[in-house]
């Protein structure tokens, strides 16, 4: 169902795409259950909305850790935007600025990030095997003025995504996780290769190390449920990003819309970002009065770089602003912080 025109970002890059770079970015892990789950879980959520309140002064300004926005909305970090165009990630961190967006850099991320650093950014980054290649992605990104670390905590494997498989996606020439091939290669596992990842992958005193020796603010992505999200905090994560990794890595995961409620219930007064699914403005205040501070936003960001480069980059976040300016607007809220849970409305039952 097509709910708003971020929507058609998806069937005009499915057009205009490689097909096998298409399906890298669409795609989802096994049946895709958990892709679907996202986007539908939203449209779920019913607003309840206030009139002839005093709506002078009204903004949709937010801050969070080291970023300042014209709205709660950041790209999600995504590996390899040269597959959609040339100018990769520093298209996608010109248009976000240019909307008051923020900006996640992935370390996967096929532009160098000193490239890329035209205003505050956040770094994603994988826990490595090697403690001193987590140290030195990290160096390298806050050389280039990133102002918090977000350590992507729930693909310590890569999902199986099935149409990606089909479409026998490979890296083209020209695109490379620059970064990653700047550190020392880290030896394949001996034998059963799945155990061998599994036994080097990181634990909670590898992201608390990280936590204790950084000097930026450090987010956790990838949680689900209050327990981890505690555990993050304990570890020292100075706020959480909610998400499954757009239904990427396990499939049969909730939600996260689903998810989110639990967490910042358990959390009152952390920083706590959604992602997954978002595709309207919408759907940008249905995750705030869930919970969450901002929203992050993936595929139509990456779909709207492929069709167009940083000018429709930066029309699909207008876009985005502009609903989400409009519902908020309509809900007879003056600022995003008013947002909470008595904007939700509760079904009386029959
Ligand atoms: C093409 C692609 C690449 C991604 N690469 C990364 C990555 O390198 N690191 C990461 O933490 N998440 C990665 N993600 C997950 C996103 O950060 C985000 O969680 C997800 O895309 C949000 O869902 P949405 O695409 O439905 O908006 C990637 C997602 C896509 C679509």
């Amino acid at each position: 169902m097509m709910h708003s025109r971020i929507d058609a970002y998806e069937q005009a890059a499915a057009d205009h795409m490689d097909p096998a770079a298409f399906a890298y970015v669409a795609g989802g892990a096994g049946a895709e259950v958990t892709l679907r789950r996202n986007a539908g879980a939203w449209v779920d959520v019913t607003l309840r909305s206030r009139v002839l309140r005093d709506m002078t002064g009204f903004s949709t300004a937010c801050a969070l850790p080291g970023l300042d926005l014209g709205f709660p909305c950041l790209i999600a970090p995504m590996a390899f935007q040269r597959l959609a165009h040339p100018e990769g990630e520093a298209a996608m961190a010109l248009a976000a600025a240019a909307q008051g967006a923020g900006m996640v850099l992935s370390c996967q991320t096929s532009v160098a990030p000193e490239q890329v650093a035209i205003a505050p950014f956040w770094f994603q980054l994988y826990l490595q095997p090697d403690p001193a290649a987590t140290r030195a992605l990290a160096a390298r990104a806050l050389a280039a003025d990133a102002t918090a670390l977000v350590v992507t905590l729930d693909a310590p494997l890569n999902g199986i995504r099935n149409r990606e498989i089909a479409a026998g996606f490979a890296l083209p020439d020209g695109v490379r996780p620059v970064m990653l091939d700047a550190l020392p290669p880290v030896p394949s596992p001996e034998g059963d290769a799945i155990a061998g990842l599994l036994a080097r992958a990181p634990t909670w005193a590898d992201l608390a190390a990280l936590c204790a020796e950084s000097p930026v603010p450090v987010l956790a992505k990838g949680v689900l449920t209050p327990e981890d999200a505690a555990l993050a905090i304990r570890a020292g994560c100075a706020g959480l990003i909610v998400s499954n990794h757009g239904g990427r890595v396990l499939d049969g995961l909730p939600a996260t819309a689903h998810a989110l409620p639990a967490i910042r219930a358990a959390l009152p007064g952390v920083p706590v970002l959604v992602d997954g699914g978002i595709r309207s403005g919408d759907d940008m205040l249905r995750a705030l009065a869930l919970g969450a501070d901002a929203v992050l936003v993936g595929r139509p960001a990456f779909y709207a770089l492929a069709l167009g480069g940083a000018a429709q980059v930066s029309a699909c976040l207008r876009r985005l602003r502009d609903e989400f300016s409009v519902a908020m607007g309509l809900m007879g809220l003056r600022s995003v912080g008013e947002i909470g849970p008595d904007c939700l409305f509760t079904c009386p039952s029959t």
